[in-house]
């Protein structure tokens, strides 16, 4: 409690990084090259972007060919590097093992049950040429889409890279999505094999990856090949002439396959992330710009060093880890830890344990899992030598200053800077981001990182200070998204259509005094659940697909370690009677449609929902009667009498 009472009292407090850390770090010896003195003149002058974003490729990308110009912008697409041919494997795999890295680590990897693999560059480098060899010989081309269903193993980013190595589109379905989600990314993107594995360890159970699979796939004849790598050993469900073994397929391969020298600007892959309405988004990113706008911001935002241990405790499945666990630090050569299971298996001490064996300086999570560690109690921390800590970093939501005192405290011993990185899947790499030589406000994700320009505008365009508004980010960036997947026109109205040539982030945000963001939170109906985003509309749709239910509405509540929790209002088909075990029935309906993130927290049975004229459910009201506030103007709704039926959660 007295801890807290400090936050509040002290949450105006600045935390500058020290001298000494601020000499020694990669972004301020670019700086001295470049005669650039202050923090203030290098984002002033990056933000004459070509050039910025040339010189930055200078450092981190090797073409093949040479490209004709920097960018060309024809809102709202961008390209990058036009007329070059290139390949993100290269950058990540191929320099390094014919290089100077090729017997380093690129991966130490931890299972859960304590099982270690370790992986030099060039074994890497062998294990992806055989199975890009594998994925050739069962008729993958280059263009072709392959989904990947895999846990946290090295063979989910050998998975990955193999693919990108032979032009072909990933489409990473996280592992803890449902067969049904899995089902729904495969055949929107139209894949023609899957790679899955028997199974996983989560919390000293299995979890059966196949048989999901299976499930995912029985229905889509555009899948010809389920390959399976064996994790668990567990037997599993065989479809003869479909299904191949990982090992038996890469026993025959070659370990050495051509990269494919791509156009800059094709697509490297396809990510499925949730919006407002309708079915999951088909994000999509290119080889150039994509490499380029991750490789400069690890570079620089966690200042990685050749001796550097890496550890981004997120997963794969998700944005975070396809730039910060597979691509970005293998580009910059870095040794990463990797991890399988849960935080809290055996004991909650697990990740100070890991940090602690493989001395692990740079630590990059979520606030959600900050604020799970808090919960835990320091005694499991204090147990461990973190001192070779030497930064730290956050993703995901807002962090709250109360976390971010304790992560500095607790986890960073007052020593390590914490770098907040506002992002998105569409962004491909962070964009409003301290520096390590940023002096720090707790909750506030600080700056634009170089060479990207944001601002905060009112609903008619107009830039806003001290107050809400918009998050809007003005001018293209490497990473931006290419559009989404056969879906032009839901790219146009999501994201260029309130600021015509301006992106819309959907987050809101107010700028400070000093010029600094402090992102308030999604301004559109998408949950925040542990750092990730549901739409309220998956989960609606999810509980409306259970023949008992008529109609439902999802809010999130405000949780104190998951940023949000589901709600839902469920009203029911005529002449089914409400219990207990339908509740039950019901949350497990939607963790098999979605996925167990998205399993509702409570459930409450409804007469009426409160809709207007046209019949669209008021989840705003819902929401406001729900958690205590101000329910506001009712005249418009079709039955304002539903909102007596909504009861005060709080
Ligand atoms: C949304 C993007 C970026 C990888 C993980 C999530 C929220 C993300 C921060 C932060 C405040 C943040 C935003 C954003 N968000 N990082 N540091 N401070 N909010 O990727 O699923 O695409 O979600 O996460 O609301 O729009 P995502």
């Amino acid at each position: 409690m007295a801890e807290k009472l400090d936050v509040l009292l002290k949450e105006k407090r600045v935390f500058k990084p020290s001298k000494n850390f601020v000499e020694q770090t990669n972004v301020k010896e670019w700086m001295n090259k470049h005669g650039i003195k202050t923090y203030d003149d290098l984002l002033e002058k990056s933000q004459d972007t070509e050039w910025f974003w040339e010189e930055m490729s200078k450092i981190f990308l090797e073409f093949y060919s040479p490209y004709k110009k920097v960018m060309e912008w024809k809102p709202p697409y961008v390209k990058w590097f036009t007329g070059a041919k290139y390949n993100i494997v290269h950058d990540a795999l191929d320099k390094h093992a014919k290089g100077k890295n090729k017997s380093k680590l690129a991966y130490i990897w931890e299972g859960e049950p304590g099982d270690v693999e370790k992986y030099t560059y060039e074994e890497l480098y062998h294990e992806v040429n055989r199975l890009a060899n594998g994925l050739k010989s069962i008729g993958i081309k280059k263009g072709d889409h392959v989904g990947i269903y895999l846990p946290m193993i090295p063979a989910l980013p050998i998975a990955m890279l193999a693919c990108a190595k032979i032009g072909a589109i990933h489409a990473v379905v996280f592992s803890g999505f449902s067969a049904h989600a899995l089902h729904e990314r495969m055949v929107d993107c139209s894949a023609k094999a899957v790679i899955t594995c028997d199974g996983f360890y989560r919390r000293g159970k299995t979890v059966p990856l196949k048989k999901q699979t299976d499930e995912a796939v029985a229905n889509t004849p555009k899948i010809k090949n389920t390959i399976v790598f064996k994790r668990t050993g567990e037997t599993v469900p065989w479809n003869a002439g479909k299904d191949l073994w990982w090992h038996e397929l890469l026993e025959k391969q070659d370990d050495e396959c051509e990269t494919e020298k791509m156009d800059a600007n094709d697509t490297i892959f396809v990510l499925y992330t949730s919006g407002t309405t309708g079915a999951p988004k088909g994000v999509l990113h290119s080889h150039a710009g994509y490499a380029l706008g991750i490789s400069a911001t690890m570079s620089w935002v966690f200042d990685i060093k050749d001796d550097d241990v890496w550890w981004c405790a997120a997963d794969v499945g998700w944005i975070t880890g396809h730039s910060y666990i597979v691509y970005a630090p293998l580009m910059l050569g870095t040794t990463s830890v990797m991890y399988e299971g849960a935080p809290d298996t055996p004991k909650p001490d697990r990740w100070w344990e890991i940090i602690e064996k493989y001395k692990v300086s740079i630590l990059y999570t979520s606030p959600t899992s900050i604020r799970m560690f808090m919960s835990f109690g320091e005694d499991w921390v204090e147990k461990h030598n973190l001192s070779s800590l030497r930064l730290l970093g956050s993703v995901g939501e807002p962090i709250n200053p109360e976390a971010w005192i304790w992560y500095y405290k607790h986890i960073g011993n007052k020593k390590c800077q914490i770098m907040d990185t506002w992002w998105q899947t569409e962004t491909g790499h962070h964009c409003i981001t301290p520096l390590p030589i940023t002096d720090l406000k707790p909750g506030s994700g600080t700056k634009p990182f170089p060479g990207v320009s944001a601002d905060v505008f009112d609903d008619s365009g107009k830039p806003v200070k001290n107050a809400g508004g918009s998050l809007v980010l003005l001018k293209p960036w490497p990473g931006m998204l290419r559009g989404l997947y056969k879906a032009p026109e839901r790219f146009q109205e999501t994201y260029w259509k309130k600021y015509p040539k301006r992106y819309l982030t959907g987050d809101m945000a107010r700028l400070d005094e000093d010029g600094y963001f402090w992102v308030q939170g999604r301004a559109d109906d998408v949950l925040s659940i542990a750092g990730h985003r549901i739409g309220n509309s998956e989960v609606e749709s999810a509980l409306v697909s259970h023949p008992k239910v008529a109609e439902a509405a999802v809010i999130g509540r405000p949780s104190e370690i998951k940023g949000e929790s589901i709600v839902a209002f469920v009203r029911l088909m005529k002449g089914v009677e409400e219990s207990d075990d339908l509740k039950k029935e019901l949350f497990n309906h939607v963790g098999e449609e979605i996925g167990k993130i998205a399993r509702p927290e409570e459930i409450w049975f409804v007469k009426d929902l409160p809709k207007t004229r046209s019949g669209k459910i008021m989840r705003r009201v819902i929401k406001s009667k729900a958690l205590g506030k101000e329910v506001g103007d009712t005249s418009t709704l079709a039955n304002p009498e539903a909102v007596d039926e909504i009861k005060t959660i709080v």
